[in-house]
């Protein structure tokens, strides 16, 4: 048995080979195998394919014990650091599909390639909250709902393990999931990037902890922490949160990693921890198990061990956890090298690509349509022309995204995917058209400028950290031609958004809006549109909502300024969709494919009305802006499609009868597709619990289903709430069903007008 082979391997190690087990170093490291040989280290991370067998060989031939190494990587929406990998759309992207089953699927699909590769384990997903889109993460959660978050989560953790339960061995295809970042990372200080986090137990437990919970029980097999503290405690020394919490009340059975330094920076950047023996020694006893790129870890670790400031035991319950792992994949009996015939079949293959495409359709959400789309003008109106404009409109790199073989923060990965794996919107037009139409192409603005600061800040590993120039931008030529582009043809796309270097880790941002020349060439062809009647397509590809000009979204929330949309005929938001992106964008607009996307995080108007999110405490006096709308752009939930849904009234069993704390409230509704084409709607449904004790949400996402139906069919929707999932918490941080009136909202988005309601008793 496994608990016999890691107790006795042990028993034959010695403290610092223990140690060594512990520590995550940098793969590109020069001295690597050196410290694979010294210094026991037991895994690493970021590894170049080319530095793989080096790694290996270096357990192999020049250890004691030959224990392998763990290798981990962030393969975030698919292998960012191999060329050629398939790049599914962001998380962000893949929670626009509230569609698990298509989660599952980038996972499982992302899994082969990773362990193809030689890869163990990937540092997915990301389950914070997403509340405050000026976050430069904010594209790598699934939104801002905790039960959409925890559908997307188990699911995506379901492909990437390949169903593997806890302690389950992963079959060979399969790689570990790593939920992240334990607790409460999301929750910044005005968006910033690791700030402390204002998060009482109440607060963590009300909406951060639920999605975690899950996937802690649901066997996902590792945990990395935050970089934030909780009430003045950094998240790595909080022995509430990981041993109480998580391995206590949860029984989570699994492996837990600091972030990036969290050990080191305790000492040289929070200034927590006096030196790196207390550092160590504190972090071991809080509960973790692999602590991330602290080199010092091991000298701090060793001494604190010697001076009796740590129990070994400790030390020893951390490595069984990490043996365990080991023990889990198999490497002890198969290292799981690199496989050239499997990563030749899996990566980048045709039937990913497909799964890709699929995935990409239903990452995008229609969010503004005045009828203009789809686009679908009759043969008998000859040939058109389309003008493709816009700096996203045919850039590669920006459609993946962050952690997709770039990053924002500095240029560290390998070259990058193959262009012809990778459909711009340019692309997909060319391609979709019929050879008669002219598909023609403006860049039409840029948006940034960048200057290096060779004096200024730097990044963690030392490169300087460019300046971002905006003004210098504008570029009027540019914009000219695309004016004259879009006066020449019959519809008009215009597809803009964010830039690398404002998004991912350290990279927030204190506004919104599309930057450079972008918004003025949305207005300019408004303008355009206005005058001539011409369909004019926004397509946003942003790796998070962003405030869009009031062209688009009319008023911008201003409460004098009333401004209506004008000139914009339909909107779409793609968060950086992926390889597939582009064509799905182009299927959409020409009506090949139904829009289903639905929004899984709110689009403010403004970034001053921040935060937005859907489900706020409930009825505070006052609680608004004089100067600002509260109303957002775009609520959680929202979506269209190309055909109209029409809703019955909520039906629940029984509903006359009051439920038990431990009953099931099973409610239906009816749906009909009234329109003309197939469509796809999220049926959303909403808890509220009329009056509650402590103040709490007036409604919560319980479950949803997507339901495609043809033009005139309806369908009876069924939902099975537990009334356990119908809970508040108290002051002392406990979920409780509390008695009383609760409705249930069921329809099309979390706007009220948008859902039917029912009420049901619960005593
Ligand atoms: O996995 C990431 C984490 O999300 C942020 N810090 C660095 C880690 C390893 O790259």
């Amino acid at each position: 048995p496994v608990e016999e082979r890691i107790a006795d391997l042990l028993g034959r190690m010695t403290l610092e080979e223990k140690v060594g087990q512990m520590m995550q170093l940098d793969a590109r490291s020069a001295d690597l195998d050196e410290l694979i040989v010294n210094k026991h280290v037991g895994s690493v991370l970021h590894t170049r394919p080319e530095d793989l067998p080096r790694v290996v060989e270096a357990v192999d031939t020049k250890t004691r014990l030959n224990i392998p190494v763990l290798i981990g990587d962030d393969c975030i929406h698919g292998y960012s650091f191999w060329p050629g990998a398939t790049i599914f759309p962001e998380q962000l992207g893949m929670a626009v599909s509230w569609d698990p089953e298509k989660v599952q699927a980038a996972g499982r699909a992302t899994a082969e390639e990773v362990a193809a590769t030689g890869v163990h384990w990937t540092f997915s997903p990301v389950l914070c909250i997403a509340r405050d889109t000026r976050w430069g993460r904010v594209g790598e959660t699934f939104g801002e709902d905790p039960t959409l978050i925890g559908e997307m989560a188990s699911a995506i953790v379901k492909g990437y393990q390949g169903g593997a339960k806890a302690g389950e061995p992963l079959p060979k295809d399969a790689v570990l999931a790593c939920a992240k970042h334990f607790a409460g990372y999301s929750e910044t200080q005005g968006g910033r990037d690791a700030s402390e986090a204002d998060l009482s137990h109440r607060k963590l437990e009300s909406w951060f902890l639920p999605p975690f919970e899950r996937v802690a029980k649901e066997g996902c097999g590792t945990f990395m922490l935050g970089y934030e503290s909780i009430e003045g405690v950094p998240v790595t020394f909080n022995h509430w949160l990981l041993s109480e919490k998580l391995r206590g009340e949860w029984n989570y059975q699994g492996t837990l990693i600091t972030d990036w330094d969290n050990v080191g920076r305790s000492v040289w950047e929070q200034h927590v921890k006096p030196d790196y023996t207390h550092a160590a020694a504190d972090a071991v006893k809080a509960g973790n198990d692999l602590v991330m790129t602290t080199p010092q870890f091991y000298e701090g670790a060793i001494e604190a061990v010697r001076t009796g400031m740590l129990d070994e035991a400790l030390i020893d319950d951390a490595v069984s956890r990490i043996l365990a792992l080991k023990f889990r994949l198999g490497l002890f009996e198969d290292p799981r090298l690199p496989d050239a015939e499997r990563i030749k079949a899996v990566i980048g293959s045709d039937e990913h690509q497909r799964i890709n495409l699929e995935v990409a359709r239903e990452s995008v959400a229609l969010l503004k349509n005045n009828g203009a789309l789809p686009f679908e003008p009759s043969a008998a109106d000859g040939p058109k022309r389309i003008a493709v404009v816009g700096p996203l409109a045919d850039d590669a790199q920006m459609q993946l995204g962050d952690w997709a073989g770039n990053s924002g923060q500095v240029d560290w990965m390998p070259d990058g995917h193959p262009r012809e794996m990778i459909d711009t919107v340019l692309d997909g037009f060319k391609a979709l058209v019929p050879e008669d139409w002219e598909v023609a192409y403006s860049r039409g603005a840029n948006i940034v400028d960048l200057i290096p600061d060779p004096e200024g800040e730097t990044f963690p590993d030392g490169q300087p950290r460019p300046k971002v120039g905006v003004s210098a931008a504008f570029d009027q030529a540019l914009l000219d031609e695309a004016v004259e582009n879009a006066r020449r043809s019959d519809l008009i796309v215009a597809v803009v958004g964010d830039v690398m270097q404002m998004i991912g880790e350290t990279c927030s941002t204190a506004t919104l809006e599309l930057l450079g020349g972008q918004n003025a060439l949305i207005d300019a062809l408004a303008a355009v549109a206005r005058e001539t009647g011409k369909p004019f397509v926004v397509v946003l590809m942003s790796s998070k909502p962003m405030v869009l000009p009031t062209s688009v979204i009319g008023t911008n929330g201003v409460v004098v300024d009333m401004a209506p949309a004008e000139g914009v005929s339909a909107l779409l938001w793609a968060p950086s969709p992926g390889m597939k992106g582009g064509r799905a964008i182009a299927e959409i607009i020409l009506g090949q494919t139904e829009p289903s996307g639905r929004l899984p995080i709110t689009f403010p108007r403004h970034a001053g009305q921040l935060p937005v999110y859907y489900n706020q405490i409930r009825g505070q006096h006052g609680n608004r802006y004089a100067d600002l709308t509260q109303d957002p752009a775009f609520a959680f939930g929202e979506g269209l499609s190309y055909t109209t849904f029409a809703y019955g009234e909520v039906v629940i069993d029984g509903a006359d009868t009051p439920f038990a704390t431990d009953g099931i409230v099973h409610a239906s509704v009816t749906l009909a597709n009234t329109g003309d084409r197939p469509g796809v709607e999220v049926v959303q449904a909403y808890v509220g619990d009329l009056v509650t004790s402590y103040s709490w949400t007036d409604r919560e996402l319980k479950a949803f289903r997507r339901v495609e139906l043809q033009p005139g069919e309806s369908a009876t929707i069924e939902f099975d709430i537990p009334v356990a999932d119908c809970t508040i918490v108290d002051p002392d941080a406990r979920r409780i069903v509390e008695p009383g009136e609760f409705e249930l909202l069921i329809g099309h988005s979390s706007r009220r007008e948008d859902l039917k309601r029912a009420t049901f008793t619960v005593v």
